[in-house]
Parts: C-alpha cells; structure tokens; sequence
C-alpha cells in the first residue's frame, strides 16, 4: 500500500480567546504542489488558524504535522526555518528601503571578507524581475523604493521573495483586499507561478471567483469549524456559490445540494 504523506495536517485543532471560542476541532491538510483556498464569513477562524500554522499562536488542543513529523511548541522561527513563509499585503515590506534590500532582508548575502554583497544581491533582484515579477513599469529598478510600488507590486515582491527562499508552502491572508482589478489579476498569476514552481499554498480571500479560479481545492469554514470541501475540478463556480449560501443560512453543508439550481 502507497502512503501519501501531506506536506501538512491539522487535526481536531481548537482555540480560544477567553470566552471566545475561534476553532473547534478544525481538521485541514495541505498536500504537495497544492493550493488550498480557504472561504469563510468575517470572524471564521481562517487568520486564527493561519496564525497557529505560523506559530504565532498555540492551539489549546489539536496536532500539527509537517511532512509526517509531529510538531510541538511551535514557534515563528521554527515556521520559518521549516519553509511556511506569510506574506501580508501591507505588513510584508519595509517602505523606505530599495526593492533589492527588502528581497534580502534578513538573509542578506556577504562577500568573503564579510561585507555586504551589494553587487550580487541587486543582479540577484534584476533577475527575480525578470524571470518572476514581469513588472511593466520602466520605472522600478531593484534600487526602487518600495513606498513607491503600487500594491500589486508589492504583492509580487513579496512572493517572489518567498520563492527565492525555498519556502514550501506560501500563505496569502487576503492579498488582493484593496487590490484594483488588474492588480488582483496581477496576484492571482503570482499564486499561479507558486503552483508551476512545485510548491504549495493556502490562499485566503473573500472573493470566491478569485478562490476558485486558482486554488486546487477549496475549504469552507464556518463559526470555527471546517463546514466542507470541494475540489475545484469537481465543482462548477455556481454550486460553490449555492453551498456557500447553504452554509450561510443554516451553518451545515448538509443537504446542500438542495440549493444547487441546475
Ligand atoms: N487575539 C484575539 N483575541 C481575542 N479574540 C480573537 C483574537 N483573534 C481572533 N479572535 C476572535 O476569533 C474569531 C475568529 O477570528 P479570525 O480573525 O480568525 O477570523 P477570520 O476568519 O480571519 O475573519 P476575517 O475574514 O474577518 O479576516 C473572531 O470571533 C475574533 O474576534
Ligand atoms: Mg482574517
């Protein structure tokens, strides 16, 4: 018999937040190579969630594997170190430094004698440009500074920075809110890029046409529980707006069905 291992599993995690219960019993996995989208109302639990996978906050019960190994006490470092890297639309990057400094914050290369690699790391940012961020804008440069790029820009810095770094599953908490129309479009091909790089993905957003055009499998979530799943090439975008509707009035994706106009 085959065992197919996830890249990631979550099991029955619970958290709350005094009285406040934000999951109960959340199961999720994430394979290799595979984009998850996760849906849900406002007050879900998906950031709260997010925020264990990243060791940001510990569950108060539940288990979390990576790659077949049981994680306990995770912390940020340790996140980062196992290759989980967050990209927050406005928290992501430092504003008044260049495009090439941000690309290698904290992992900045050096010569041998120890100095800065200044030279290498802009040449590094010239070829991440090209090769990954496509920017039509004649006027960014890796000394660009970041305040200056427009949110969409930004977006894919911050991706493709990830990418840089081997990280192995990217997590996009809402990228496209504030986005323009292009911009969006822009992020949803940054998501496409991490899927042909080989790596995986949860991808949050509100807007249900941009989960289900780039994500794999998509995973409902309501009041703190997993609610449903659905592969995205088992479902047409209309009966996943009817189950999620199902779900919005009665809590249950049972009977779902129902709703779904043919
Ligand atoms: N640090 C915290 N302290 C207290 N309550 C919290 C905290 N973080 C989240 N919560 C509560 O947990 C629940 C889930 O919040 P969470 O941010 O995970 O939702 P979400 O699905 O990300 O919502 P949104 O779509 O609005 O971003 C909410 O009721 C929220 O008020
Ligand atoms: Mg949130």
């Amino acid at each position: 018999m085959v065992t197919v291992t996830n890249l990631l599993e979550l099991e029955e995690i619970s958290k709350s937040f005094g009285e406040v219960s934000a999951l109960e019993g959340v199961s999720l996995a994430v394979g290799d190579n595979e984009i998850v989208g996760l849906l849900g109302d406002n007050g879900a639990g998906k950031s709260t969630l997010i925020k264990i996978i990243t060791g940001f906050h510990a569950p108060n019960s539940g288990t979390i594997t990576w790659k077949g190994q049981r994680l306990t006490h995770l912390t940020v470092q340790h996140a980062r170190d196992l290759g989980i890297e967050t990209v927050y639309q406005e928290r992501a990057l430092a504003d008044q430094q260049s495009l090439w400094r941000n690309i290698f914050m904290g992992r900045e290369r050096t010569t041998r004698l120890g100095l800065l690699d200044v030279g290498e790391m802009r040449t590094e940012t010239e070829k991440l440009m090209v090769e990954f961020l496509r920017f039509t804008s004649q006027a960014v440069t890796p000394e660009t500074e970041v305040a200056t790029m427009s949110g969409g820009e930004r977006q894919g810095v911050a991706i493709a920075r990830a990418l840089h770094f081997e990280a192995e599953l990217i997590i996009l908490d809402e990228p496209t809110m504030g986005l323009s129309v292009t911009e969006t479009r822009k992020t949803l091909d940054f998501v496409r890029e991490i899927k042909a790089a080989g790596k995986s993905c949860i991808f949050i957003d509100h807007n249900i046409f941009n989960v289900h055009e780039v994500v794999d499998r998509v995973v409902l979530v309501d009041r703190g529980h997993v609610v449903g799943e659905f592969k995205t090439a088992e479902i047409t975008l209309l009966d996943l707006i009817a189950r999620m509707q199902h779900v919005a009035e009665t809590g249950s994706i049972e009977n779902a069905e129902k709703g779904v106009t043919t």
